[in-house]
């Protein structure tokens, strides 16, 4: 009898607990229905001092719509009330954004629950904002602000940068940090140069099929960036300068390589573009100018030493050349060419020659060759006659125009020609058989070795662009001349012969 009974207890304990539990259950998924129509909501508002004196992090946080929606704003407070009036308008603005986003977002997220019944995970809505002092002195207040939109599974993330006059309160253009008209000139260049390398170097250590399809994605890499750093004023809305001395530009996801890249920085070094630097900064940052190399008085006799005076069919001659420039790194090269009284050549871009038309005047003055190295560096190979006529012709009436000058000769970019190219243009073409490939090491005691290989008649590829290279050309000016090599332009290398049009050369047949 016992045992009927332990049953029968058994069993009406399974059948509360079970009721229980039930009820329970019913109670919660009420409280999460409660928790839909009534969200909950939590703000925190916080203000925190920075590393910076006088300068405070405002910082606004709400969880909205049961956690679905997430506000984080953070905003600096300066003692300037018109800087902080200023910067609290642009947030509001993004707040706005940010309420009537959530609240559609919402609505259909609630819609959705109600036909389905399911909950929808990715229905959320993020907006934060961040910001960081790039610089603050007495003058200037450099805040760069990263906004980060989510919704529904999509979002952007975008950096700019905003700079005021501290004393006024007054908000600055960006082109307050710099000099001269043409600064977004060289930074498009500069960081076009840097994004370029980052990603050859990068298709090194990537895994192609073959050739073509590693040529392809270099190309497209690198119309993305031509078109990402193309100079306008937004594709550089995002600049800060580092604690040791850098412009850091900031490119947003997607602006110059594949949203896996997310934002994508280029860091320059101040001291590389001095030259276009506001005073104001330049005074901050403690930046001079590179000081003009003095003239030494000894060197004057000897410094105008007539082309013809050499006879390359007698003497052991060699040609320095240089392409890809003329880069904030000319000046110097032309400073040890000089002091070594060496005439080179230089194989120059259109695009880069506008920007340092100084630099092409001073390389005629002082006697070196200028050729034609076309206007941005296109592979001539793919492009039509009229397309490539007008790559040459652009340089040339750029340099005849700055430096009065008539350019006879072409280097190809990537020494890449074909007989269409052959067919459109009416130069010489010049090629080497020395390369220095000093793109690929930036090593001044590895370049300096290659280019030292050169023997008599050789002509020697190597770029202005890489301070490494130019570094390296003391060095090849000592082992050269040990081998008892004399150091000539094209023309003199090639003289009394003259290079006749498209004539191909790679070094002096003797
Ligand atoms: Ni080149």
């Amino acid at each position: 009898m016992n045992k009927t009974l332990k049953i029968i207890g058994l069993f009406l304990f399974f059948i509360i607990t079970s009721a229980l539990l039930i009820f329970l259950l019913k109670l919660a998924s009420l409280k999460h229905k409660l928790n839909i129509n009534q969200p909950a909501k939590l703000t925190n508002i916080s203000q925190e001092e920075t590393k910076y004196e006088n300068i405070n992090v405002y910082t606004r946080e709400e969880r909205d719509n049961d956690g679905r929606s997430l506000l984080y704003v953070s905003y600096p407070v300066t003692e300037n009330e018109a800087i902080n009036l200023e910067l609290k308008k642009k947030s509001q603005i993004f707040i706005d954004e940010y309420k009537t986003v959530a609240q559609s977002q919402e609505k259909a997220y609630l819609d959705y629950l109600k036909k389905t019944g399911k909950i929808a995970v990715s229905m959320i809505t993020e907006y934060i904002q961040h910001f960081d002092v790039s610089f603050a002195s007495d003058k200037y207040l450099l805040f760069v602000f990263d906004q980060y939109k989510s919704t529904g599974g999509t979002g952007s993330d975008d950096s700019i940068s905003v700079l005021f006059n501290r004393e006024t309160g007054k908000e600055l253009a960006l082109s307050s940090l710099f000099s001269t008209d043409n600064y977004l000139e060289i930074l498009s260049d500069k960081s076009q140069k840097i994004l370029n390398e980052r990603m050859a170097n990068e298709a090194k250590l990537l895994d192609f099929t073959n050739e073509e399809a590693k040529t392809q994605w270099l190309e497209r890499g690198m119309e993305q960036i031509k078109a990402g750093t193309k100079t306008n004023s937004e594709n550089f809305d995002s600049l800060s300068i580092s604690d040791n001395r850098e412009l850091i530009i900031i490119f947003d996801k997607y602006q110059v390589g594949p949203g896996s890249d997310g934002a994508v920085k280029v860091k320059i070094p101040l001291s590389e573009i001095s030259q276009i630097l506001s005073p104001e900064v330049k005074k901050i940052f403690e930046i001079r100018n590179t000081p003009p190399k003095e003239n030494n008085p000894g060197n004057e006799g000897t410094e105008a030493s007539p082309s013809s005076s050499i006879d390359c069919s007698k003497e052991k001659c060699v040609a320095l050349t240089f392409d890809d420039g003329p880069s904030v790194y000319t000046d110097n090269l032309l400073n040890i060419l000089k002091e070594n009284n060496i005439k080179a050549s230089f194989f120059v871009l259109g695009q880069s020659a506008k920007i340092q038309p100084d630099t092409i005047r001073r390389m005629v003055q002082e006697g070196h060759v200028v050729g034609n190295h076309s206007w941005d560096h296109k592979n001539l190979t793919k492009l039509s006659s009229e397309e490539i006529q007008k790559q040459l012709s652009d340089t040339d009436k750029l340099i005849k125009k700055i430096a009065n000058y008539n350019t006879t000769l072409l280097r190809p970019p990537y020494g890449s020609y074909n007989a269409n190219v052959l067919a459109s243009v009416n130069k010489a073409i010049v090629l080497w058989n020395i390369d220095s490939e000093d793109w690929k090491d930036k090593d001044t005691d590895i370049v300096a070795e290659r280019i030292s290989q050169a023997k008599a008649n050789s002509i020697i590829l190597a770029h202005d662009i890489y301070p490494s290279t130019i570094e390296a050309i003391p060095q090849v000016i000592a082992n050269l001349k040990q081998k008892g090599l004399k150091f000539v332009n094209i023309y003199e290398l090639f003289a009394p012969e003259i290079l006749e049009k498209r004539q191909v050369v790679r070094y002096r047949q003797n």
